[in-house]
This record gives C-alpha cells, structure tokens and sequence, in this order.
C-alpha cells in the first residue's frame, strides 16, 4: 500500500514479511483470488495497479480519527455474520466502539429469520459494538438513529441520493432496499449491557433477483461507489448520533423528527402490518416517544412493536 503503482522486488517484499520469495508468489496469488489487482511476477517485481477498493483497518482508521470507532477496526475476507461475530466478541469484553467489517459474508442475517445477500466486495457488512448508558426500550432510537446516520453518509457522498427511510431500519431508493440495519442487544430489565448496530449496504451489486426488491447504490446512479469513503462517512455520521443521543437532552426528539420527515412510511402511509402471525392494516400516524410506529385503523390507534410494515 505504502508503494501503490510502483514496482517491488519479491526480494525486498520477502525481506519485509519474512519469508521466502516463493512464499511471496504464494501470497500475491492469494490476494489475486481476493480481488486485488497486482500485476508482474517473481522475476520482475510486483506492482499495485490500484488501491484496492478492500475496508482494511489500515486504510480505513485514518479517516475515523476522534471518533469512538478508531481504535478497534476488524477486519475479515470471509466470514459467516458480523453481527454474529460482533455479540459473541461483545460477550466476551470487546470494548466500546469495536468495529467488524467482512468482505464476504457466508451466512449474514436480517431481522426476523431473514437472510441478507452477502457477495464478495460488493456490499458493505459492518456490526460496531456500543456500551451506552441507555434502558433496553431506548435501544430502539438508537436503531432509528442508525438509518439516520446511514442515510446522511450516502447523501454526504453523491447529494443527488436521497434515500426513504422505512420504520423501523430499512433504506429505499425508488421502493427498493439499499440497506437493511439488524440491531441486537444484551440487556437487564433496566440497563443495556451491549447493543450491536450490524448495517448492510448494497453498493457495487449490478443484479439482484426480481423477488429480492432490492437495489444498488451503483445500479440507482450509474457509476461505482468507493465502499472505503462510504464506510468512513457512515462511521462519522454514526460517531455524531450516538454522542448527540448521549449527551444531548434533546437528541431523542431530533431522532424522531428527522426519522420522520425523511421517511414516506411514517405519516398518513396506508400499510399492512405483519406482527407475530397476525396482520392489521391501517394508515401510519407517526411514531410514539419511543419510536414505535402509530398506525391507525378501524377500531384505533395501534403502536406497532417489532411487526413488518408492508405499503397496502
Ligand atoms: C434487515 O434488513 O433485515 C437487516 C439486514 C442487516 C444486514 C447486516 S450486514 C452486517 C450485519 N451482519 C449480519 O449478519 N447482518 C447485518
């Protein structure tokens, strides 16, 4: 990285690593087979083509200074959840602010028993783990929070991306889902001990299948995204919500206020709801004190609680 498009004996790079040339020609091989595009070979020098698009702490950490992310970026090729990975490192003491980003992820996880698309270098899959001082029932604004914050990193990069934000964590652009956020905790009756936020992004995916309603950030605007400058934007944005939520006496009323006038979902939305094997429709009446979703119909008002808001 530190030599970036010039040409590098295998000797000065075993001499570097510690190994031998041809453990070098090995590992080049391997970070071809992961995507990175390194050209020439043991007799001439290897050399970077480009900055590999890849979420490499040390790529990625200078461009989370001061933040609570900073310190404990990790990072994976493959792996099977990074919010699976991200409760089980939070479950045994991985400090606040940790960060896991993959890749690839083999079997990620949506809300409910829902799968979520995870194919190489395409997508954005990162879970932080957070220790706030919070009650469990206002892990939920933090969770709307979260979309908030993903929302202002995807207009910080292309202005001309607006994307709805769908109660209680989804992110559409034209009806398709961009980003899908799965926050889990660990908690008492009256304290949280650890929430994981786990958010994916759909970012350079030129396809998905019909039944998905899914979508792109590449497929909405044409062009590639750097995943590295929406990765730290998204960092940044999260860093500013979660300090405002803490600190900031009115930051629980902004979150519902700026949910709300960025989302078509929440207010006068003629819905069906979907909640533990029953469903309800209704037309959306804004969100409570706590971010539950009012929905009115028939016979009254009712707070939706963890349902699957679907438009009628
Ligand atoms: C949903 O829309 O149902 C939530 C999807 C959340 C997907 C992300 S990708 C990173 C993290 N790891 C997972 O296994 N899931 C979340």
């Amino acid at each position: 990285m530190e030599h970036a498009t010039v040409v590098v004996s295998g000797t000065k790079i075993a001499e570097e690593v510690s190994c031998s040339r041809s453990e070098v020609w090995r590992l080049i091989e391997q970070l071809r087979s992961l995507g990175v595009d390194v050209a020439g070979h043991q007799a001439t020098g290897y050399r970077l083509r480009s900055v590999p698009d890849l979420l490499l702490p040390e790529i990625v950490r200078p461009l989370l200074r001061g933040t609570v992310f900073d310190a404990h970026l990790h990072h994976f090729y493959k792996i099977g959840s990074t919010n699976t990975t991200a409760m089980t490192a939070a479950s045994e003491g991985a400090p606040e602010g940790s960060v896991f980003l993959a890749e690839e992820q083999t079997a990620g996880r949506g809300r409910g028993s829902n799968a979520w698309q995870s194919p190489q270098s395409t997508g954005i899959y990162c879970s932080v783990v957070l220790r706030p001082a919070l009650s469990p029932s206002e892990a939920l604004l933090l969770s709307l929070a979260a979309g908030i914050a993903v929302r202002a990193a995807i207009e910080q990069v292309d202005s001309r991306v607006k994307p709805d934000l769908k109660w209680p964590n989804d992110l559409l652009i034209d009806g398709k889902k961009i980003c899908g956020i799965l926050t889990e905790m660990n908690a008492e009756v009256t304290r949280v001990r650890y929430i994981v936020v786990g958010i994916g992004i759909n970012v350079n995916q030129t396809s998905f299948p019909a039944e998905l309603g899914a979508t792109s950030l590449r497929l909405v605007t044409g062009s590639e995204w750097s995943r590295v400058e929406l990765v730290a934007a998204l960092l940044k944005s999260l860093d500013r919500e979660y300090r405002q939520l803490l600190e900031n006496a009115d930051a629980r009323a902004s979150i519902l206020r700026r949910f709300t006038e960025n989302s078509s979902w929440v207010q006068g939305k003629d819905v069906r709801i979907e909640e533990n094997g029953s469903a309800f429709e209704g037309t959306t009446d804004g969100l409570d004190a706590r971010g539950f979703l009012r929905v009115r119909t028939q016979g009254g008002v009712q707070t939706v609680l963890s349902g699957t808001v679907r438009p009628r």
